[in-house]
Order: structure tokens, then sequence, then C-alpha cells
């Protein structure tokens, strides 16, 4: 069933805490007046460019929250897309798309997302000019970026000032519960995810009421018309009004759809001006991890990487699968896993796991199989062998199953892990090519750097946001 605004419940307080935050949010009319101008001018600036180059450019337009004034102010850029030709080899509208960009922006960088683009400045403004493609149908895209200008078509036919001044509430709160974002490292909501959300239910207090009773997953697409190829931990599904095949809330994860659930009921239930003023979470400094783990008698284990050269988005997902791969490896070994945390640094990457004793059992007990099997020769055989490193047995369990207890060469954590890294699938760029730059240690050895203290607030300060502010 699809999702309709639950009927307004009056909630005076919460009036008075969002009629502050949006005035508090709302660009000033002079403000918007010279973006606005500064948005003309930038189109202007780049035909003539296109024009000057006999570039194939077919049209630039600015889309994006600074085309619809659902920016927040504090984090403004202009989304400048660059469309060419469908025809245009992909090689090419690179090449036209990073030149022209070139030719109107100052300080220009070269970025990577799924799709190479420039940051730049034009008259104080930043700037991302993306090249894409002048398609026809947004379901058809040759490019990942080719929906954006059906995207801007949609939302400004659609985006009263009420709902703009709510895109941006709704925006800031998101921002304050740290998942505004749908890069691989935040894995939380886009600006666009936003914009529809606020759009489909009128008002941020309208999503809230209705998302505190959401359950996972939560399905907001049509019925009959939900994107094919979901994956198994989908947390949102939405389609895309310009492309229904997409999900606009793939990125976002079951974490952070959680999260804003239990934020909705908190919120509504005690509404106040620190929920829309995002504060960046403190690191926690290796003394303070070492005595939270001396107070849970835990250990933690530190593994660092040199970071490969990519992009955060790209490396991401690939440390987020060696983190994991890593965890569930310690606890095949024999390790009582109490959790894991990863970051990604300037110049290396950090994996940290917590386990509930910092030396596992010497003794492993290996299954074998009930008597009357082929296989129980081969097992007797194996573990009757004179050099077999038993402690007990082989004996018969209470089931009619044989088992035997062996010795376990390493019992250290650390030496555990470096026994086994080596074998692991890390990722392709994660493996590092000089296996000797691997360092693992215990947390009290491990080098200390801003990374690893983002590690060990992941690691070691979980608790819901809200619940410190007064
Ligand atoms: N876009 C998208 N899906 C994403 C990221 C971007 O469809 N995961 C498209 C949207 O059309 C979006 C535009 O690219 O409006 C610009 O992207 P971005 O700057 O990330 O979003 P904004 O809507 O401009 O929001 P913000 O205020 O965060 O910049
Ligand atoms: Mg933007």
């Amino acid at each position: 069933m699809p999702e309709r605004a639950p009927p307004a419940v009056t909630n005076p307080a919460a009036d008075r805490v969002e009629a502050e935050a949006s005035e508090r949010l709302a660009p000033s009319p002079e403000f918007l007046a010279r973006v606005a101008t500064v948005r003309e001018a930038l189109v202007k600036t780049v035909e003539s460019a296109a024009r000057a180059r006999s570039s194939p450019l077919v049209r630039a337009l600015v889309a994006g929250s600074a085309a619809r004034g659902t920016f927040l102010t504090d984090r403004l850029d202009i989304d400048l897309f660059l469309l060419f030709p469908p025809e245009l080899a992909r090689e090419r509208l690179r090449e036209e798309g990073l030149a022209l960009g070139r030719a109107v922006l100052s300080n220009p960088e070269t970025r990577y997302a799924e799709h190479p683009y420039l940051r730049g400045e034009f008259e104080g403004f930043r700037v991302d000019a993306v090249p894409g493609f002048a398609v026809s149908d947004p379901s058809a895209p040759l490019s990942p970026v080719d929906r954006t200008p059906f995207h801007q078509e949609y939302l400004s036919r659609r985006e009263t000032p009420e709902i703009v001044d709510q895109v941006r509430l709704a925006k800031q709160f998101f921002r304050t519960l740290g998942v505004y974002g749908s890069e691989a490292r935040t894995e939380g909501f886009s600006g666009y995810l936003v914009e529809l959300l606020v759009l489909r239910f009128g008002s941020l207090r309208a999503l809230l009421s209705a998302a505190r009773s959401w359950r996972l997953p939560v399905r907001l697409a049509e019925p009959g018309k939900e994107p094919p190829r979901l994956p198994a931990e989908v947390a949102l599904i939405l389609a895309d009004p310009v492309d229904p095949h997409r999900n606009v809330a793939s990125a976002l994860s079951r974490r952070n759809l959680a999260l804003v659930i239990l934020s909705a009921a908190a919120y509504l239930d005690r509404p106040s001006g620190d929920w829309f003023e995002p504060r960046v979470p403190a690191p926690m400094p290796r003394n303070d991890a070492l005595a939270r783990i001396a107070e849970r008698a835990s250990h933690v284990t530190v593994v660092v990487l040199p970071r490969p050269d990519l992009v955060d988005d790209t490396l991401y997902p690939q440390l987020r699968k060696a983190e994991r791969a890593i965890a569930d490896e310690l606890a095949r070994s024999g390790f009582e896993l109490l959790g894991s945390a990863s970051v990604a640094g300037r110049d290396r990457v950090i994996v940290a796991l917590e386990v509930a004793h910092a030396r596992r059992s010497t003794v492993r007990t290996q299954d074998g199989p009930p008597p009357g099997l082929d296989r129980v020769g081969h097992f007797l055989g194996k573990w009757t062998a004179s050099d077999a490193p038993v402690l007990q047995g082989p004996y018969v369990r209470p089931d009619g199953s044989l088992a035997v207890e062996s010795r376990r060469a390493e019992r250290e954590a650390e030496a555990v892990v470096r026994g086994f890294l080596p074998r692991l699938a890390l990722g392709k760029d994660l493996t590092p090519r000089d296996p000797t730059t691997v360092e693992v240690s215990a947390l009290s050895g491990a080098p200390e750097s801003p990374a690893l203290e983002e590690a060990l607030r992941d690691l070691l300060g979980k608790r819901l946001p809200w619940l410190d502010r007064t």
C-alpha cells in the first residue's frame, strides 16, 4: 500500500522550533537574487565559450538545489550540466565537457564520481561542471547524470515556496542526524531523495509522522511498479518519477533509515532546536578508547593498510567489504567478535575490531563424521597420526558423531589476523602489493592518526545521537 500523509497532529512546540529553524535556514532575498544572476551568467558564459570553441554542446543548464532554492547556504554548490549529443563518443564527451568547464571556471580540479567532472569557481561560487548526454528519454540514460535535467523539470514544476522551505528544513534535520548525503561513506539520503519525500508527504512534520511507524524495508513505490532487481538488504524503495526502473533510495542503508524512524518519534515527542544544529561527532582519542576497553575487559585489534589511490566513493564499498571479511574470519577463528569499524584516512585505511578476549582458547573442537561413513577412516587416520596436534580424542559425542580437540598454534588476535589476512579476498585495490606494508597491532601499539580516532568513535562510541542533547 502506498503511504499517505497521516492526519496532521497539532504540535505547537514543533511549530515553534520549525518556524525558527526555517527562518534561520532561508537564504535572504538578496542572496537568492545573486544566485539567480550568477546562474544565468554561468550558462551564458558556457554557451559563448562553446560557440568560440565550436564545441558540440547541445545545452547547458544549472540543475540541483541551486536551481531550485532548496540548498543549505553553508554548503551551496552550483551543479552545472553540460549536455552533448547522444551520438558523441564517450571519450569526446569527457574531453569536451572538461575543456568547457576549464574555459569558464577558475581553479578547476578534475574529480571522479561515477563519472568525471570538474570542480571550480565562478564569481565566488563553487561550481561542479558535469558533462552528460542530452537524451530524450530519462529511463534510457547513457550516463548516470542524464536524468538530472528531468529531475529539475519534475521538481521545479511542483515545488511551491512552502515546499522549498520544508526541503531545507528536512535536509538540515537529516544532516544533524548524520544521514544526509548519498556518498558511499555516508549511505544516507541524497538531496533529490529528500525533495521527493517532502513533496510526497507535504512537509517535514508529515514525513516524520509517517516515518515513526515505518518497518524496514519501507516501500513507497506504487503497487506493481517497484523497480526491478532490488538487493536483499534494501532499506527504502521509492521509484524515480522520471525513471521507474531506478530506486532513488538505492544508496540508503538500513541503519540510517532505522535511525530516521527512531528519531521521528523522539523528535515529535520532544521537539527542540538541537534537532536542526549539526555537530560533528567527536573522534575518540586512543587513550579514551583504551580506558573503555579496560572497563569492558575486551580487546581491540587494528589493521592498517596503505590507502590505494581511489576516491572515497570507490574506496568505501571495498573497505566495508574488507572489514566484514576480516570480522567474519575472526569470528570463525574462535574469537567472540563484539564489533568492527573502518575508516579511510588520507594516506591509510583502518579496520578496527573489538573481541571479547585478546587470546582465543588453545583448544579447537573439530567435528567428525558419524560412524558408518567412509570418511570415518580418513578422520581417524588423520587424527591418530603420531604428529597430529591432538589435545583430547578422537572420541564419540553423545549424538554419536566423532570429534577431536586439537591444539591451536596461534592464540593472539593479532597473530591470527596476520595469519589469515593474505588468504582473504580484500578486493583488488585494497590487497597491498607489498604485504609488509600491512600493520596489525593491538590498540595500545597502533600508530595514532585522525582516521584511527574516527574508527574508535564508530567502534566504541555508539549511541543514539539525540540522547545526550539537552
Ligand atoms: N542526483 C541523483 N542521484 C544522486 C545524486 C544526484 O539523481 N544520488 C541528481 C539529482 O537530480 C540532483 C542532482 O543530481 O538534484 C545534483 O546532485 P547533488 O548536488 O548531489 O544534489 P542536490 O539536489 O543539488 O542537493 P544538495 O543541496 O545536497 O547539493
Ligand atoms: Mg547540489
